[in-house]
């Protein structure tokens, strides 16, 4: 029995207990998988803490009527309570900070400290401090995973640590944030900017601040993050180039059109001169080329390797279910390892 902390209870947290509600049969019959929900820490509803287990489903009513939680409630902080709690694992899913990593970091070292897994979507460790986290947790005898940061389940981090290992990666380049790649997709339709920016944040693609998505700072975590762990490129956040789309009109996007191209913000990392460069922008891509058919919050990256030449992987890169995914699938390699 896997007994599991959440901290954050938004869009990812509610979306891996619906998974893990519905899937339940069928994850205990197929991989012998069986959980509890032991805490929940989220800054709208409240601290909760069960050893035998939380009612997740009332936990789940309450969220979705904006209330706080009435079950359970304790008088702990997040981090005494990631220490204190009988979790075996911890799942970050708090917002992302690219700035401080904060307080999602002191969230993971409370865990690994304790000797607790450590499954995130959040980007703010992983991309600031994932060396003295990924120590930390050798040094406890536990697993920091964090598939969920890079193109929400569509397997990416796990790709070239799994069946690409082997490979000398040289370059990765594509789509890596749904939001903006939804948006340019509905703008080609006709639909105002700001428009199309509120239907991205109802759908749970948007960052808590779309901020992170437009001025393309979430895609810039995400190439930092890749360059360190695929690459170890040992490269901060402010040394990856960053443009977002905000610049980009619906005049822009007609005038692509009658040049037979589209706008994608495209993300990059590529090893040149035994240095690794990262960057961000968008670019007006030819209808002929592979990344123009990718529409919507779909993603796409292409990994140019030494044995398998170029390897392409187009899957969701954000949302409530396809993000909760993402920590359901490392919850599993845990669980299976
Ligand atoms: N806001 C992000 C995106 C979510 O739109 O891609 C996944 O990181």
């Amino acid at each position: 029995m896997t007994k599991i902390a959440l901290l954050g209870f938004g869009t990812v947290g509610q979306g891996l207990c619906e998974i893990l509600k519905d899937k339940a049969t069928y994850l205990k019959e197929k991989y012998g998988f069986d959980y509890e929900i032991v805490a929940v820490a989220d800054f709208a509803f409240g601290n909760v803490y069960n050893p035998n287990g939380l009612d997740v489903d009332l936990m789940l009513k309450e969220a979705a009527a904006k209330q706080k939680f009435t079950k359970d409630v304790v008088d702990m902080d997040n981090v005494q309570l990631i220490k204190e709690c009988n979790a075996d694992l911890m799942c970050e899913l708090t917002y992302t900070d690219l700035e401080t990593g904060g307080p999602a970091i002191d969230h993971c070292k409370a865990a690994l400290e304790t000797g607790k897994h450590v499954v995130t979507s959040n980007k703010g460790p992983a991309a600031l401090m994932f060396p003295e986290l990924k120590k930390l947790a050798d040094a406890n005898g536990v697993k920091l995973m964090i598939e969920g940061t890079v193109v929400a389940g569509t397997p990416i981090i796990n790709l070239t640590d799994g069946p690409l290992a082997g490979c000398e990666i040289s370059k990765i380049r594509g789509i890596l944030n749904g939001t903006t790649n939804y948006m340019l997709s509905e703008m080609e339709k006709g639909m105002a900017y700001d428009d199309v920016l509120k239907v991205a944040q109802d759908l749970g693609y948007a960052e808590a601040d779309p901020t992170g998505d437009v001025e393309g700072f979430d895609a810039r975590g995400k190439v930092t993050i890749l360059a360190n762990i695929v690459m170890d490129a040992g490269i901060k956040i402010s040394d990856v180039s960053c443009e977002g789309i905000t610049k980009i009109t619906l005049d822009d996007i007609a005038k692509a059109k009658a040049e037979n191209a589209r706008w994608k913000l495209i993300g990059s990392v590529e090893k040149k001169d035994g240095k690794v460069i990262g960057s961000v922008a968008p670019e007006m891509v030819s209808m002929t080329h592979p990344l123009a058919g990718v529409m919507g919050a779909t993603n796409a990256l292409t990994f140019t390797t030494d044995l398998m030449g170029d390897v392409t992987i187009v899957g969701p890169g954000a949302g409530k279910i396809e993000t909760g995914f993402s920590i359901l699938t490392d919850i599993l390699a845990i669980h299976r390892s």
